[in-house]
């Protein structure tokens, strides 16, 4: 069963034009979480992130080297780290996106000071290979995360992708396990997901789906590994609404596939020749984003309904392992370099709630990217950090990570702006691992402030105690000057009555995270 939220516009007063007053007085939405009627778990692989050789991706953004005055573990920086493991990163993707088809796992093993430099023809400059096999999956074990590891098909062969994963997890006397210890790794490491090509219908060879479909099925049926857990082989699954690839590749390689990859990205203008900017936007393009992140809900029905062809028994895990926002990058910064405002936590929570009530088939996301490449968690400049609006999301929505979905009813007003609506309040549930409903609802208006109430059916509410994220304006970022101007803090605005009826006072503009028990 697909858990929903179903949304009901009682009439807009923004249509009425009467945003200001008229909207302080809306009407209450009516929220109904049922918690008699558990749904399926919210996979913590659902929080997953993705960090391509892309920029300033990895290199500044995660590594900064041995010796550099920047404080570090083997290489790694250590405030980024701390801020990973803080929201229990479950998996990471590496690494590539499109960067992926074009490499070779050899140049990123032994001395440092030999590796290959290479061009990187994805996204200009050169690689260094710096980072490499062992400093990723050493990465990944600090942080805490589970690998992802996205093969070469583009370029590479199925023999490259099985020599890779001999080399990270053969266990015996291999001449690749001896040569892995040989670099300073003992034990064999866990890889949990290996993806077979990225994108292949573009960047990552422009193949047409049948005859990636083949591909596939050559290359998977040589992805083993020698140790560790069962290995879950990824197929370079659509561009947002392309179905006759779902339908293509699911036809062609069901049968091999353990989860399949979609791609969305949430753009402000639609237009990928010029996107929107990060900052200084209006009104327009923040409910034109809202509206744009929206569709990852019909995207996700749709390539399901086509696996179910396939697949009924759901078998088959839908990941969409490229997600997030892409605006116009500034002139002069990184590569894919963006900020990150009160907006993009707004795209974050309302896809994060769309995915939990897809849970049952979405059982992997990744989104693009994890420092300092477009919506990013955490952003860099030498030796600072600031933790992004969107870093907070998934920070707030942790207690989800694992927890049972829930099916929520909302009927609320619409909110509108120049001729654009969408739902007036975005709401998701579920029962955590430590037994408390959480709610977190969504106010995308910048104006009106919403009230809700809540009713749990199965929970007689005793307590209410909430966190909650906002800031002054649409655009509001940290800076590193300002790393604290959107963060979250308590949340008052929650009150119980005798019957265990919740009243909410949602402000404008806000996400709140409710724990109830
Ligand atoms: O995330 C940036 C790029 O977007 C990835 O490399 C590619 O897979 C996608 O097109």
């Amino acid at each position: 069963m697909a858990l929903r939220t179903w949304v009901v516009a009682l009439g807009c007063c923004v249509s009425f034009g009467m945003a200001g007053l008229a909207c302080a007085a809306s009407s209450t939405a009516q929220v109904t979480v049922h918690a008699d009627r558990p749904g399926a778990v919210i996979h913590r692989e659902i929080y997953g992130q993705f960090a391509e050789q892309l920029g300033r991706g990895i290199d500044a953004g995660i590594w900064v080297g041995e010796a550099s005055s920047i404080p570090n573990v083997h290489g790694f920086r250590k405030d980024v780290v701390e801020a990973l493991k803080a929201i229990h990163v479950p998996v990471i993707r590496w690494p590539g996106g499109c960067f992926a088809d074009e490499y070779h796992w050899r140049d990123g093993i032994g001395p440092r000071d030999k590796r290959a430099v290479r061009p990187n023809y994805s996204w200009g400059g050169e690689e260094r290979n710096a980072v490499g096999t062992h400093e990723f999956m050493e990465f990944a074990e600090l942080v805490g995360a589970q690998t992802y590891l996205a093969a070469n098909m583009g370029t590479g062969s199925p023999r490259e992708m099985s020599e890779w994963l001999e080399y990270l997890t053969g266990d015996g006397q291999t001449d690749l396990a001896r040569e892995r210890r040989a670099n300073g790794r003992a034990q064999p490491w866990q890889v949990a997901y290996l993806g077979i090509g990225n994108e292949s219908w573009g960047c990552g060879g422009h193949m047409r789906g049948a005859y990636y479909a083949d591909q596939y099925r050559q290359y998977a049926t040589f992805a083993r590994t020698l140790s560790g857990p069962n290995l879950q082989r990824v197929a370079s699954g659509a561009n947002a609404d392309d179905y006759a690839w779902t339908e293509a590749v699911m036809a062609g390689a069901a049968e091999q596939i353990d989860a399949y990859g979609v791609h969305y990205y949430t753009l402000p203008t639609g237009d990928w020749k010029h996107k929107g900017n990060a900052v200084g936007f209006g009104e327009d393009q923040w409910i034109g984003t809202l509206k744009a992140a929206l569709r990852m809900d019909e995207l996700v029905t749709k390539h399901s309904a086509i696996m179910d062809k396939y697949d009924p028994a759901r078998r088959i895990a839908l990941a969409v392992d490229e997600w997030g926002t892409w605006y116009d990058t500034e002139p002069g910064a990184s590569a894919l370099y963006q900020q990150n405002s009160l907006r993009d936590a707004m795209v974050a929570a309302i896809t994060l709630g769309i995915f939990h009530a897809h849970a049952e088939r979405v059982r992997m996301a990744n989104i693009a990217q994890m420092v300092n490449v477009l919506q990013a968690m955490i952003l860099t400049d030498k030796a600072r950090m600031v933790l992004t609006p969107t870093y907070h999301v998934f920070d707030l929505y942790q207690v989800f990570q694992g927890a049972t979905a829930l099916p929520v009813e909302v009927r609320a007003d619409e909110y509108a702006h120049g001729g654009v609506r969408v739902p007036g309040l975005f709401v998701t549930a579920a029962r955590g691992t430590d037994g408390a409903v959480h709610v977190a609802l969504v106010n995308p208006d910048p104006q009106r402030t919403q009230r809700v109430a809540l009713a749990v059916r199965g929970l007689k509410v005793g307590t209410v105690r909430g966190r909650m994220l906002s800031a002054p304006a649409i655009d509001t970022v940290n800076t590193f000057e300002r790393p604290e101007a959107v963060k979250p803090v308590a949340f008052t605005g929650g009150t119980v009555g005798s019957d265990g009826a919740v009243a909410v006072s949602m402000p404008a503009k806000a996400i709140v995270v409710l724990e109830l028990r």
